[in-house]
């Protein structure tokens, strides 16, 4: 199959590539873009190892077809990682003090799904943060420390956490 060009915004910068059409989103990003923070566990959409924010929304990149996201805002975990602004960093402290990852396949989903959520209080305020982690399968640590650490997080700074759109413009 002849590959296709694709164009999207990752964390922030214009990325383009060259893909083949039946890419999924979570090969393009730990293949070209050379982005492996994102891990493949289950590669179903079970696991949420993959969790990435497509236009501030979590998504499994195992399930997204790459041309689905030309044009689009992706966010990676190295995304929050890298972040300038001091709540990214902030985030990942106080994951690690909270115990929430051990072996830590699942702790960059799970960073993303907390990073979501923190730009998105009215969804904590409607929903329990188990079943809003629900979609992060750890195989380690059971769910309290991951649970400790989001309810840290979501705790430790303002509902204005920075949001997709002021840093992809
Ligand atoms: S690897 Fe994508 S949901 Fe498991
Ligand atoms: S920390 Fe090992 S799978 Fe969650």
């Amino acid at each position: 199959m002849d590959e296709l060009p694709l164009c999207f915004v990752l964390n922030g910068s214009s990325v383009r590539c060259v893909v083949s059409p039946d890419a999924r989103l979570l090969d393009v990003l730990r293949g070209p873009c050379g982005l492996t923070g994102t891990k493949e566990g289950c590669g179903e959409g079970e696991c949420g190892a993959c969790t990435v924010l497509l236009d501030g929304l979590p998504v499994n990149s195992c399930l997204v077809p790459a041309f689905q996201v030309e044009g689009r805002r992706v966010e990676t975990v190295e995304g929050v990682a890298a972040g300038a602004e001091a709540r990214a960093g902030e985030l990942l402290a106080v994951l690690n003090e909270t115990g929430t990852a051990q072996c830590g396949a699942c702790t960059p989903g799970v960073v993303m799904t907390i990073r979501w959520l923190r730009a998105n209080p009215q969804v904590v305020d409607g929903a329990g943060l188990r079943a809003l982690l629900s979609g992060n399968l750890c195989r380690c640590t059971g769910y309290d420390g991951i649970i400790a650490g989001a309810r840290a997080v979501l705790a430790s700074g303002d509902a204005a956490a920075p949001g997709l759109a002021s840093e992809s413009e």
